[in-house]
């Protein structure tokens, strides 16, 4: 079955040719992958994904992958997730070393994962030995949900990001918003991504979020997943502990 997904998508087709024009044009865009990922598939590795120990109500694990020399997509080994104040205005995060547990190695080494990071590294230009930061992460429950989640409008610390949603039952709301400026006085986009819809932008030249999400029906469990894969940081504590734990990484603007 995966063997079918590497078959059937020609890398230069990967992206419908609008996201290179959008990206070209208006530093973001949104597309469509549900028909180069086995979806359900990657939806399986939300069933026992760990809590995420510093955020409440959040789930998630990690990886830091590259491309080797070879062309193919391969995972780095540990690094801590750190984001300075600067871009993280939250207190549970900002300014501080976060670990946690890797992406699975059966979801790495599937052909259609690897073909999609492939494909990313080839839209955004990622050479050989850059760090990638893939997470996946969400929410999910039956509890009420806290009233106060949600992200303001911020930045990730890089210049590559991108956001694939997974899964999205029974949620109203969280829709996802880019904005000229943090004060959020220029939108520039605020819609519902579905499952298998990814947004792309250049994370240093525009800001993002997602607004807080509602059970549907509030007696039924509820969640929303989301793949965020990003690189080339110019937050200098990532760049710091990427050089620590990645002697021989190719880093951006290292201080
Ligand atoms: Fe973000």
């Amino acid at each position: 079955m995966q063997a079918t997904y590497l078959k059937s998508v020609d890398q230069r087709q990967y992206w419908a040719p609008h996201v290179h024009n959008d990206l070209a044009h208006q530093d973001w865009s949104v597309t469509d992958i549900r028909a180069q990922i086995d979806l359900e598939a990657w939806q399986r590795y939300l069933i026992d994904i760990p809590r995420d120990p510093y955020v409440n109500q959040r789930w998630k694990r990690m990886a830091w992958l590259h491309m080797t020399d070879e062309g193919d997509i391969a995972v780095m080994g540990e690094c801590p997730m750190a984001q300075g104040g600067k871009f993280n205005d939250a207190e549970s995060m900002a300014d501080k070393l976060r670990y946690y547990p890797e992406l699975e190695q059966s979801f790495m080494a599937r052909s259609d994962v690897k073909a999609f990071v492939k494909a990313w590294t080839e839209l955004w230009g990622i050479g050989p030995n850059e760090p990638i930061l893939m997470q996946i992460t969400g929410v999910k429950g039956t509890e009420k949900l806290d009233p106060l989640q949600g992200q303001g409008i911020h930045a990730d610390g890089c210049q590559c990001l991108s956001i694939l949603v997974l899964s999205r039952e029974n949620v109203r709301g969280a829709d996802s918003y880019l904005y000229a400026d943090k004060a959020g006085e220029q939108l520039l986009t605020r819609q519902v991504l579905e499952p298998g819809n990814i947004l792309h932008l250049y994370d240093d030249r525009l800001f993002h979020g997602a607004d807080s999400l509602e059970q549907e029906d509030p007696t039924a469990p509820y969640e929303r997943f989301i793949i965020i894969i990003n690189s080339r940081f110019v937050d200098s504590f990532q760049n710091r502990m990427l050089r620590r734990h990645f002697p021989h990484a190719v880093l951006n603007d290292i201080d």
